[in-house]
């Protein structure tokens, strides 16, 4: 093999691997939104779900679910709970997301309520942790004191780990109360935010080094119907504001159905935008185009009536970029934040397709262009690589001058092994390509036996090459979907694991963190006989160099059940230290995966290697991915 140092073939975007973040597989609710109680609110079709009615020591009491949708459309329900025993407790248990909630030895957790006493009266609240065997592991007393809406909170800590414990809220003292809002949070949460984000899911994200964080979907963007569509301005502000509605993932998929899967958006805009900037990933939002999602209802918003959904992307623009001068930077700066997001791009529709979405897209982008000329737009070529679907849109868009165009594929390995000449030959003066949702399925498109298996991650790493050495034209790229519960999924395979307490990456995480940190920031060629590597010899590799670091970085996959020894020969430098350093990703088996117990099995190891002259020798293993960087002398 041969790399020729000194000839710079592409510049590497920032933004080159990043994160596509849906709240699908309970990645918002119930994953790395830290609330633990489900339905805090009241909110979902069934407004008690989650909760049961609970009595102890001779105590009694009746709760009835009010409607004030009139004065507060956007939380319509509260219960009101009639204590009618002067002796003993009544109350409610609420059993968390999947059967209960995650807490752990030690830590503290804040419970906090808006309630309102009714009358004379003076409920008192009693709040147990039920752990394993009902043994009670944590407990506060809060008494509201006030006859209007208030807020209030008290802290305790849990005396056991268990990832299913249950909260009891108990009433006592003759009266009625009203309850909205129940909430217990982790006290230690991301950055320790209270009502924040799960450390351990975050952290994960952070560790890739994102070029930039794709939010909030995914076909939650469209909804199955346009009244369920995500709708940015409903998850900013106080949460109990929020508008809570049926995620479209809750009756996705008969084998899992998640009647219980609904969006509280205490992960909302705010958040999205927050969590980006702490991991240093260029904001992403995607907008909603006036269209349901195509694989279900299909609703379409008139093109006459399209100004509100048009005006959100405007309005998004000026609160994430707008100073407070503006309406909605003024809006971001009293929530706390008075810097810009700086906001370079945004995407119109999730994954459209059809003339319907050319003629809502016109729309859209003529009204961003004229206000917004410098903020680049991303245009979706519908679910698949392959079709006349997308044959449709990117013939439409190139000729309409889009920024950057949205590809996805769901496909099996050797699909991903087949295309990592995929981007060779497309327009160097046309659109950017932003790859924004792939990954190996090792069964079928959408099959609930997919695996995240090392031969669909060693697959997937093998296309990246090609994605890396097209960075001229492939300026971004993120695996899909990012997070799953494992015991509440509606789509494998997924980035990264979790149950209520613990979590795993798996070993397409690791591809995905390899290449975001060894990206370097310019393509050099790295050939066999003057071609690319994408094959020959079951190999893939690509070559760059790092100007930050003054390092030259070679990646080399190879997909065959062979060993190999290779060796490369360096043109156009000045020689390199005596040592590089090897990073290895590998697996005895195709089948290889992580869990939850074995959660770094596939993993990386570091090691070094010696350099000779300009020439580097190195015994590549069966089914391994190689990261080599040398440092320039
Ligand atoms: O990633 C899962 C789904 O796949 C996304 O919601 C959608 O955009 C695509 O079809």
């Amino acid at each position: 093999y041969t790399i020729a140092a000194d000839k710079v073939k592409a510049h590497i975007q920032p933004t080159m691997y990043g994160i596509f973040f849906e709240d699908i597989n309970l990645a918002a609710d119930g994953g790395v939104y830290a609330e633990l109680v489900k339905n805090r609110s009241f909110e979902f079709n069934m407004p008690l779900m989650g909760w049961k009615e609970q009595k102890k020591d001779g105590g009694d009491g009746r709760t009835e679910v009010i409607n004030r949708a009139v004065e507060r459309p956007e939380n319509a329900h509260f219960i009101k709970s009639y204590i009618t025993s002067d002796a003993g407790f009544y109350g409610f248990s609420n059993e968390g997301f999947r059967g209960g909630m995650g807490v752990k030895e030690g830590e503290e957790y804040s419970f906090s309520v808006i309630a309102k006493q009714e009358g004379d009266t003076n409920v008192k609240l009693n709040i147990e942790l039920h752990g394993d065997n009902d043994a009670i592991i944590g407990n506060a007393e809060l008494t509201p004191t006030d006859k209007e809406w208030n807020r209030y909170s008290v802290k305790f800590k849990s005396s056991a780990t268990t990832p299913k414990a249950q909260l009891y809220v108990w009433m006592s003292g003759k009266g009625v109360i009203d309850l909205d809002m129940i909430s217990l949070f982790p006290e230690h949460t991301w950055k320790n935010r209270p009502g924040g984000l799960r450390a351990d899911l975050v952290q994960k994200l952070a560790d890739i080094k994102p070029g930039f964080l794709r939010f909030p979907g995914g076909c939650i963007v469209e909804g199955r119907e346009l009244n369920n569509r995500y709708q940015w301005k409903k998850t900013i502000g106080a949460v109990d504001k929020r508008e809570n509605i049926i995620n479209r993932w809750n009756t996705e998929f008969k084998h899992r159905p998640a009647p219980d899967y609904y969006q509280t958006f205490g992960l909302g805009f705010m958040e999205y935008f927050m969590t980006a900037e702490d991991i240093g990933a260029s904001p992403l939002p995607i907008l909603n185009c006036g269209m349901a999602c195509e694989f279900n209802t299909a609703e379409l918003v008139p093109l006459d009536k399209l100004d509100p959904y048009v005006q959100d992307a405007l309005d998004l623009i000026e609160f994430a970029n707008g100073d407070a001068s503006t309406k909605w930077g003024k809006l971001r700066t009293d929530l706390g934040h008075p810097a810009p997001f700086n906001l370079k791009m945004i995407g119109v529709g999730n994954e459209q397709w059809g003339q319907q979405y050319v003629d809502r897209w016109k729309i859209f982008t003529k009204a961003i262009k004229t206000k917004y000329p410098n903020i680049k737009i991303v245009s979706a070529l519908g679910p698949s690589p392959e079709g006349k679907e997308f044959d449709l849109l990117n013939t439409t868009f190139r000729s309409l001058g889009a920024d950057i165009l949205d590809e996805h594929y769901y496909a099996p390995p050797k699909w991903f092994r087949d295309n990592a000449r995929r981007y060779d030959n497309y327009d160097r003066k046309g659109p950017k390509i932003f790859a924004g949702e792939y990954a190996a399925q090792s069964v079928a498109t959408v099959s609930p036996q997919n695996k995240n298996n090392w031969e669909c991650a060693l697959s997937e790493a093998a296309f990246m090459t090609g994605l890396e050495r097209n960075a001229d034209v492939v300026n971004m790229a993120s695996y899909a979907p990012l997070f799953a519960h494992v015991e509440g999924w509606q789509w494998t395979p997924n980035l990264i694991w979790f149950d209520n307490l613990k979590s795993y990456a798996t070993p397409n995480y690791y591809v995905q963190q390899l290449f975001s940190l060894n990206k370097g920031t310019d393509v050099v060629p790295l050939t066999l006989n003057n071609e690319a590597v994408a094959g020959q010899n079951d190999s893939y590799a690509t070559a760059s160099l790092d100007k930050n670091t003054n390092e030259l970085v070679i990646k080399f996959v190879n997909t065959s059940t062979s060993a190999q020894n290779v060796s490369f020969k360096i043109t156009g430098s000045k020689g390199y230290q005596k040592q590089a350093t090897v990073t290895t990703l590998k697996a005895d088996s195709k089948d290889a995966e992580n869990s939850l117990a074995a959660p770094t099995a596939v993993s990386p190891v570091e090691s070094t290697v010696d350099i000779s002259g300009n020439t580097l020798k190195l015994a590549i293993e069966p089914y391994s991915f190689k990261i080599v960087r040398l440092k320039n002398k």
